[in-house]
């Protein structure tokens, strides 16, 4: 924040959240890395999400998730995002979001961004890092399967190619054979292994190492632990496809306990049925500082609740990107009452 006077209030647009991430899937991972160390060691403040919902729009929900996080980043905040699944036939997407980020001294509101992008961009970085820790001592997955293939399951694949990971095989299971024809011509574009899209959803998953849910599920509908013998990597995104009997039959890991042990996730059922939380491995962070080791002949599931604190540290390098760039839209006069007793 800059001496005296206004402080300055940027807005930033879609377009430039794009502009100053693409092509860093390197760098966000990194970074995203980072930030689950950073949450890991308590340098942050992380409460729970706050749910809106409807009586009269069951399907709909806007979250609140502010945040605060340490380290050199020292920025708080607060993402705001909306999930309308109607708006998919509508031809707009699921989700739309802003980031607040927060001075760290004065408490001041200093950019507003468009957050959608941000949103995918650090649940993707997240799952790539996921998979490239909980395979290490594995054959690394040349097969990967994506169960639910929307913008999330794009980002996903974008952030795995960006990061270095190569796939003889890609597949693909959508309960819209649209939506699946759809992905798979991203993923031909894309210039990516062998492409199959699966009608049925146990053929998928037998013929991946690495699986992929980005479903808009909301209830489990993957059941059979038999489908999980070849005892895959699991990235499950959307956190409530897979039924008990598969989280306690595999290695259980998630971003945060406290997190992800609510609003009826995979995880939160199973606490729910046995009464403990011993069926859970421990954290991202626990596997990453060597505290928690994941065996190489179990399934193992990554179950993200998304924290916010990922939000800000990608909203927080947006900032810092379009700020060197020199092409911060500030509005000017944005707070305007400023003098304690008027002028
Ligand atoms: N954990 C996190 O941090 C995090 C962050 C962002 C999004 N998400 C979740 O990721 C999921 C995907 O988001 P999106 O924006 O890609 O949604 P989207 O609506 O664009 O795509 C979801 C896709 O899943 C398909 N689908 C729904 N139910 C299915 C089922 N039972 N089997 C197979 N396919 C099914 C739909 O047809 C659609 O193509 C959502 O559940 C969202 O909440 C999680």
């Amino acid at each position: 924040m800059t001496g005296t006077g206004a402080p300055p209030f940027a807005v930033i647009s879609g377009a430039q959240v794009r502009d100053a991430l693409r092509g860093r899937e390197r760098q966000i991972t990194e970074l995203v890395e980072e930030t689950y160390r950073i949450h890991g060691v308590g340098d942050s403040v992380n409460p729970p999400s706050y749910f809106l919902r409807f009586p009269d729009r069951p399907s709909a929900r806007i979250i609140a998730l502010p945040a605060s996080i340490g380290g050199k980043l020292r920025v708080d905040g607060l993402k705001w995002i909306s999930s309308f699944p109607e708006n998919v036939a509508a031809g707009i997407p699921r989700a739309s979001a802003v980031l607040i980020l927060n001075d760290h001294d004065t408490g001041y509101p200093f950019a507003c961004l468009e957050s959608s992008i941000i949103s995918a961009t650090r649940t993707a970085a997240s799952a790539a890092v996921a998979a490239d820790w909980l395979s290490r001592g594995r054959p690394r997955p040349a097969r990967v399967g994506f169960f639910g293939t929307g913008l999330i399951a794009r980002y996903i694949h974008m952030f795995l190619a960006g990061t270095g990971w190569l796939f003889d095989e890609i597949g693909v299971h959508d309960l819209s054979a649209e939506h699946a024809a759809g992905f798979r011509g991203y993923l031909e574009k894309a210039g990516s292994g062998r492409i199959t899209v699966y009608e049925d959803a146990e053929q998928l998953i037998r013929s991946s190492d690495l699986v992929v849910f980005a479903t808009v599920a909301g209830e489990p509908h993957v059941s059979d632990p038999s489908w999980f013998e070849h005892h895959p990597v699991v990235l499950h995104v959307s956190l409530r496809d897979l039924a008990p009997e598969i989280l306690l039959a595999s290695v259980n890991l998630v971003d945060d306990v406290e997190h992800c042990l609510k609003a009826s996730t995979s995880p939160h059922l199973v606490e729910q049925l046995t009464g403990s939380r011993d069926f859970l491995a421990g954290t991202l962070d626990d596997v990453m500082a060597g505290r928690v080791t994941v065996p190489p002949d179990r399934t193992v599931v990554f179950s993200p609740f998304g924290l916010g604190v990922l939000d800000l540290a990608v909203g927080k390098y947006v900032y810092d990107e379009v700020t060197r760039a020199g092409e911060l839209h500030v509005i000017d006069d944005f707070f305007h009452e400023l003098s304690r007793y008027g002028r």
